[in-house]
């Protein structure tokens, strides 16, 4: 990724935290790279990173389980690609399955292991902690790497978190 792309990244930043419920029952996390410069009123991992930090530009550790909501819009691709290559992290985005960063850095990256689809719309929360309007889509979160799968699986099996869960099958084009 080019320092450009990192500046575009950065001014698509939005404020919309994780319900702290959804962060609890997935977590504990080490790392979360993408966090408000004024703070949020709860913890979503051990090591939190702000947009003076660029968590984009800081490497994330392979060890590091990582909770990643990035910031939506134009920057997004650039935050899936860095999600998918680094393969331990559970990312919550908005389903756009139709979107480039999709195909090519879930549905498309071997990295993937799974897809949680939410039934139903997540009303995320601002940086005081109140919960918003729902979302204008559905979401979905992606498990990359064999723990982060294994925790997503648990909290849908325990119907914690209500949709349906997907597990990824890889074929080549010749198995057809
Ligand atoms: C959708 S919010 C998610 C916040 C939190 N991760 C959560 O799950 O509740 C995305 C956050 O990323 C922050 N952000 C934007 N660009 C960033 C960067 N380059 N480095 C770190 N954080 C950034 C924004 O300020 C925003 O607070």
């Amino acid at each position: 990724m080019s320092k450009a792309n990192y500046a575009v990244a950065e001014k698509t930043t939005t404020t919309w935290l994780t319900p702290k419920s959804i962060v609890d029952l997935l977590g504990p996390f080490d790392l979360d790279p993408c966090t408000p410069q004024e703070g949020m009123p709860w913890r979503t991992a051990k090591t939190m990173l702000t947009p003076a930090d660029d968590g984009l530009a800081t490497p994330w550790p392979v060890e590091d389980l990582v909770w990643h909501n990035p910031p939506y819009g134009r920057g997004q691709e650039l935050w899936m690609e860095k999600a998918a290559e680094h393969g331990n992290n559970i990312s919550l985005v908005f389903a756009r399955t139709d979107t480039r960063w999709a195909h090519r850095f879930v549905f498309g990256h071997s990295n993937c292991r799974a897809v949680l689809f939410t039934e139903g719309r997540l009303k995320f929360c601002n940086t005081e902690g109140v919960e918003g309007d729902a979302c204008p889509t559905g979401s979905m979160f992606v498990a990359y790497g064999a723990e982060a799968e294994q925790r997503l699986r648990k909290a849908w099996e325990n119907g914690d978190i209500k949709g349906h869960f997907i597990a990824m099958q890889r074929m080549e084009v010749s198995d057809f």
